[in-house]
């Protein structure tokens, strides 16, 4: 039997959305018999590693993001026999399994939380952050991530608790030194099954900023957040995170479950900085091995608005961050590589072209990507070319987020419905979430029966049995990508450099390790372009590494990209 490579930095990882990867009983809900049927597939890939979302007991109010029993599985995704045999047939092919840790906040519906409710000298009170009502309102300001206040209030305490997420996601308090040791007793029971590692959801909220008192004389309390906008509730997500605490916290974790593994882990990090990412995944003071920072996946929103505030790319915005990133964890962290997840769009509708040019600019997108410097992580589909839908009514769309939005737009803000429902087909989470196309066939082969979200129209054009089956397919591109990065070590640790910043439709850069130099050039439109042979590498005497057009293209129009072309070259 393979073992897991240990060399973690060469690998890939695929991100699966259970709840829309493959259906075995035809109930309409993915399910994990579902994913150990798909394993072949996997490896085919070629990936090395699968960030699996929250499969555990969950209402799914947020769709597993809410956690009920850390130690069971979802009834509907299937039993722990289940989920023992999905985890043998990952480690037979040699893929590690990091699953998703949900610890910033549990389901109202966990056991700890009926328990802290119900008075406030229950022993788990004290698991949840509690404060009285300031005023006869919420104690703070805060906005929380899904629409309405960050408080909720508890009649049987008379208090307020809160939640950054739905109210039915209540924060955990980690100051409390119980709840990390709870925390880290599920991770050790995870780990001792055989996972791989995890990836840990928001993981840098944990720490609140409390405020003292320095008399002694009062509770500590939680500030209010900067005004920014019309009303009383004000964006929070700056408040919460890399809060004083979160590095003590991160650190306890390494030591108490972390280092006693061999275990991968990357924090989901909203809001990070790079410096905090630095702080955060550097090898010796630091405790995960990479963090998902957002930067980039604010490009194409109005700054301070929020992610619907939709804003056309301008294409050096989008260079200028990754590329930050590059140069300033090299050689001091690690970065995550991603385009898309379950809570973003599909990337080809928004960075690349999901008409004619489906496929070429899907593979466009994946050489910028998978030729940095970090660990790319493929979402379910990306692999082949799924795009975004564009459903008309609101009631097709299951997502809390998209939904509240919605509801508090349209209702309270009084926003014309037309133009939010412009926003959720551009960045709403259901782009990411309706079913893997497999098949042709009925339901895409996702399911027998109906499907919790409906499938995208173009699963006759857009499917595996399809991608597999040609060899020019976006599939096979990925695959070849996926094993370039473990035969060519200047994609592991080849220093980044960005060319031509100010440009508008050219992503040109290179990486260098000793005398092995790679210039990889990416056209971000639907038009030809000219390259600018003055300001790049000289590129007569280079040898082609990989590209989405046939080399004969190449040498017919050496200095010229075609439409979401994308060249890779060994300079010599
Ligand atoms: C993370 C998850 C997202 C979830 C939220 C609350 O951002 O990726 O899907 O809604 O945390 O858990
Ligand atoms: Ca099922």
């Amino acid at each position: 039997m393979p073992v897991v490579s240990t060399d973690w930095r060469q690998q890939v990882a695929y991100q699966i959305y259970p709840r829309s990867f493959a259906d075995s009983n035809g109930d309409g809900i993915g399910d994990l018999p579902g994913i150990t049927a798909k394993l072949d597939y996997l490896e085919a890939l070629g990936v090395g590693i699968v960030w699996l979302s929250p499969v555990y007991d969950s209402p799914n109010d947020d769709n597993g993001y809410d956690i009920r029993d850390y130690r069971r599985i979802m009834k509907e995704f299937g039993t722990m026999a289940d989920f023992d045999q999905m985890l043998a047939g990952m480690k037979a092919r040699g893929i590690r399994l990091m699953m998703d840790l949900v610890v910033n906040h549990t389901s109202d519906e966990h056991e700890w939380f009926k328990q802290a409710r119900s008075s406030r000298d229950n022993p788990y009170h004290d698991f949840y952050i509690w404060q009285d009502p300031v005023e006869g309102r919420e104690p703070t300001n805060w906005e929380a991530a899904f629409n309405g206040s960050a408080w909720t209030f508890n009649e049987a305490t008379g208090e307020y608790y809160l939640h950054m997420f739905s109210k039915k996601q209540p924060d955990l308090n980690w100051e409390n030194p119980k709840v990390r040791q709870e925390v880290y007793a599920l991770m050790h029971f995870w780990l001792t099954k055989g996972v791989g590692g995890f990836r840990m959801d928001v993981i840098n909220m944990i720490s609140k900023p409390w405020q003292l008192d320095p008399t002694g004389q009062s509770l500590p309390r939680l500030p209010d957040a900067p005004v920014v906008q019309d009303g009383f509730l004000q964006p929070a997500f700056e408040m919460v995170t890399h809060g004083p605490r979160l590095m003590d916290f991160m650190h306890e974790m390494r030591r108490e479950v972390l280092d006693h593994y061999d275990c991968i882990t990357v924090g989901e990090s909203p809001c990070a900085t790079v410096e905090q990412a630095q702080a955060i995944t550097d090898a010796e003071t630091g405790a995960l091995n990479m963090v998902f920072q957002f930067e980039h996946m604010d490009v194409d929103s109005q700054p301070g608005k929020g992610k619907w505030a939709l804003k056309p790319l301008h294409l050096p915005d989008l260079k200028a961050s990754l590329s930050h990133w590059q140069t300033a964890l090299h050689g001091k962290g690690w970065n995550s590589l991603y385009w898309c997840n379950h809570d973003q769009p599909r990337a080809i509708s928004r960075f690349g072209d999901d008409g004619v040019f489906r496929v070429r600019s899907g593979k466009m997108l994946a050489t910028c990507l998978h030729m940095m410097q970090g660990t790319p992580f493929i979402y379910q589909g990306e692999e082949l070319g799924m795009t975004n839908v564009k459903w008309h009514h609101i009631d097709a769309y299951q997502d809390i987020e998209t939904r509240n939005m919605f509801h508090v737009a349209v209702t309270q803000k009084r926003q014309n419905p037309e133009q939010v429902m412009k926003a959720i087909h551009a960045k709403g989470r259901d782009n990411a979430r309706t079913p893997m196309q497999w098949t042709g066939d009925a339901q895409a082969g996702f399911t027998t029966g109906q499907p919790w979200l409906a499938v995208n129209d173009n699963f006759a054009e857009v499917n595996a049995a399809q991608a597999l089956s040609d060899e020019d397919s976006l599939f096979h591109y990925y695959r070849q990508l996926i094993a370039l990065r473990k035969t060519w070590p200047v994609l592991i640790d080849g220093q980044f450099e960005l060319l031509l910043p100010k440009h508008t439709t050219l992503f040109a850069y290179t990486r260098q390790m000793a005398s092995v130099r790679l210039l990889v050039l990416c056209n971000f439109s639907s038009q030809f372009q000219g390259l600018p042979l003055k300001q790049l590498p000289d590129i007569s005497k280079a040898t082609p590494l990989i590209g989405n057009l046939p080399l004969e293209e190449w040498h017919l129009a050496p200095d010229t990209l075609a439409a979401w072309e994308a060249r890779v070259y060994v300079l010599s």
